[in-house]
């Protein structure tokens, strides 16, 4: 439904080890809004991005919800099951793994029963031509030796086989050419209708001219330090990050 609360995060404090990266971050998206989180090199973005999905590697507190329900405790699987799906900044190769096999188990356990065969080539091909990717992909090995930009594809082609409710993508423009950033966005804009929410990770303001957000987020050494519209994008595009430092905060946040 638009204007649902499809995903909250409060007061998530993320570790490794002792080591705290992301240090409060509290954040509310509703169906059918974008919202773009931008930063700094080693501010935290893709550690947020995967603990919220459930990274295992991480030691997270406070409370995450997805339509309502605090997910905060579960595996990244029954997150994934309940409709929150994490594109991967860069998303790792399964040799022997095929794509079709894999898409299909995916779609299969989001649906929670098999998808039909016929049903799923169907989704397939009209997925695959959406996203300009070649037909002889679907035998190939997942990610295995594909390029960069090529990932970034198949990243959008899974998000839009699994029809997510939320969606994190960390930094799904970086490594695209233009052409296929346009066929990127249109996919993303395709999925990315009333009923879901975005959270697009990026460093640059050029996605965001396909990909409208609705609120944009400033994060440096582990917060969100300033919220507003599209045009803050622009206003960072200018002026980069050092105004917006807290004081005494190391831009950067690697320090
Ligand atoms: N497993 C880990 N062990 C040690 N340090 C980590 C671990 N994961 C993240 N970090 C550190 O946390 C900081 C934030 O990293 P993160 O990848 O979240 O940054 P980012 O904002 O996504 O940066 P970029 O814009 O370069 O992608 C970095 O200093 C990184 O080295
Ligand atoms: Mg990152």
């Amino acid at each position: 439904m638009k204007n649902e609360v499809v995903f909250s995060c409060e007061d998530v404090h993320v570790f490794v080890e002792d080591k705290e990266i992301v240090k409060g971050v509290t954040l509310e998206v509703r169906a059918g809004e974008k919202h773009a989180l931008m930063g700094p090199n080693g501010s935290g973005k893709s550690t947020l991005a995967a603990a919220l999905m459930g990274h295992p590697g991480y030691r997270v507190e406070g409370r995450i919800t997805l339509l309502g329900e605090d997910v905060s405790e579960m595996s990244p699987d029954e997150r994934a099951r309940r409709g929150m799906f994490l594109s991967f900044q860069y998303p790792v190769a399964v040799p022997g793994v095929s794509v079709a096999n894999f898409l299909r188990a995916a779609i299969s356990a989001r649906r929670g029963e098999e998808i039909p065969v016929r049903e799923f080539r169907k989704l397939l091909t009209e997925a695959f031509a959406a996203l300009d990717i070649p037909r002889s992909f679907m035998g190939r090995y997942l990610n295995d030796g594909f390029s960069g930009g090529e990932k970034k594809r198949l990243e959008i082609l899974q998000m839009m086989l699994l029809e997510p409710v939320f969606a994190l993508l960390d930094e799904t423009d970086s490594g695209l050419d233009i052409d296929a950033l346009k066929v990127v966005s249109e996919g993303i804009n395709r999925v990315a209708g009333d009923h879901m929410g975005l959270l697009l990770v990026t460093h640059y303001q050029r996605i965001l001219n396909y990909v409208r957000p609705d609120r944009v987020h400033v994060f440096m050494d582990g917060r969100i330090v300033r919220s507003g519209g599209p045009e803050l994008a622009h206003e960072l595009e200018e002026r980069g990050y050092d105004w917006l430092a807290p004081e005494g905060a190391a831009v950067g946040g690697a320090a």
